[in-house]
């Protein structure tokens, strides 16, 4: 089990600052008139500022629906969430939501003002102030020079762009992104990854990132909470800082790929070798 590549997060030093945002004993639990669906057991974890967390499980484990309790969407059956230390009970500025789909933007708004506008509303900017802080957004994701387009004249990434520069316009204290790169094609996908690593180098925020593609976990996160299937359980939780884009394809990150998919789903490495079982590891 010794390995540099990944250690088990037992390993980690004590950190120096209390957790930003406190995940404790988490079940949530949706209630049809049927029945009642479980997403989530007893999830326990701590993300501390600046770090890039990810949450890494198969199709149905309940990756979204702890991200939206995160957001103050959906609220606990059991357990509770704090950020800093008080406890989260509805929705806030402080914790904004990237989605995975293209259509976040209100199509009426332009580029700017879909940027603008929650600067208005929840951060109460005057429209001088929130016009600077979105151009300078903007800029940050390359858009400045669409800052005057409609959503429905730009691609896909584009769209993700104005998102991201929108969630991080608000400097929330998490940036909460569910799947955000996982409608896009393979090489719009990777450079969003190197665009948001830069972002993050920039700008140091608090990330809380879903996906279940074990590479983009493994290049996008700093630690990563491993799920099991559905209800989602904690399976391990892992240390990952060490890798990036550059890592891609070397020994020890397809040497720490394999392993998070043997413990994902029991199954022996040189499975991934085989296309299909390799593209259902990185999906
Ligand atoms: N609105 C809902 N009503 C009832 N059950 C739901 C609802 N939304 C999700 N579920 C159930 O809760 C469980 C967790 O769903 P969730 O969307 O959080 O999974 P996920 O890990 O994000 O999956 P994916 O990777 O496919 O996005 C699933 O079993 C799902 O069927
Ligand atoms: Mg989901």
């Amino acid at each position: 089990m010794a390995t540099h590549s990944l250690r088990v997060v037992s390993d980690r030093a004590a950190p120096l600052l209390p957790p930003l945002l406190q995940i404790d004993g988490v079940s949530l639990e949706y209630r049809t008139p049927e029945r009642i669906v479980r997403a989530t057991h007893q999830v326990s974890f701590d993300v501390h500022a600046g770090d890039r967390f990810v949450l890494l499980g198969p199709s149905g484990c309940g990756k979204s629906t702890l991200l939206k309790a995160v957001a103050g969407f959906v609220a606990p059956a059991e357990g509770e969430i704090r950020l800093e230390g008080q406890r989260v009970r509805q929705p806030g500025p402080d914790r904004i939501v990237v989605f995975q789909e293209f259509d976040q933007l209100p199509p009426w708004k332009t580029v700017v003002q879909n940027v603008m506008f929650p600067l208005r509303q929840a951060r109460g900017l005057s429209r001088a102030e929130a016009r600077e802080r979105a151009l300078d957004s903007l800029e940050k994701v390359g858009l400045a020079d669409f800052a005057d387009a409609y959503p429905h004249t730009l691609s896909g990434g584009m769209k993700q762009r104005v998102a991201i520069a929108r969630a991080l316009a608000m400097r929330p204290k998490v940036l909460l992104m569910d799947e955000p790169f996982a409608a896009l094609d393979a090489l719009t996908r990777r450079r969003m990854q190197e665009e948001l690593l830069a972002l993050w180098d920039d700008a140091g925020f608090t990330l809380l990132f879903v996906t279940h593609s074990i590479e983009e976990a493994l290049v996008v996160g700093s630690r990563i909470l491993l799920l099991s299937p559905h209800p989602g359980r904690v399976r391990a939780e892992l240390n990952s800082h060490q890798f990036g884009l550059a890592s891609q394809g070397g020994t020890e990150f397809q040497a720490a790929a394999q392993r998070i998919h043997t413990m994902l789903f029991g199954e022996p490495a040189a499975e991934a070798q085989t296309p299909r079982a390799r593209s259902a590891a990185s999906r």
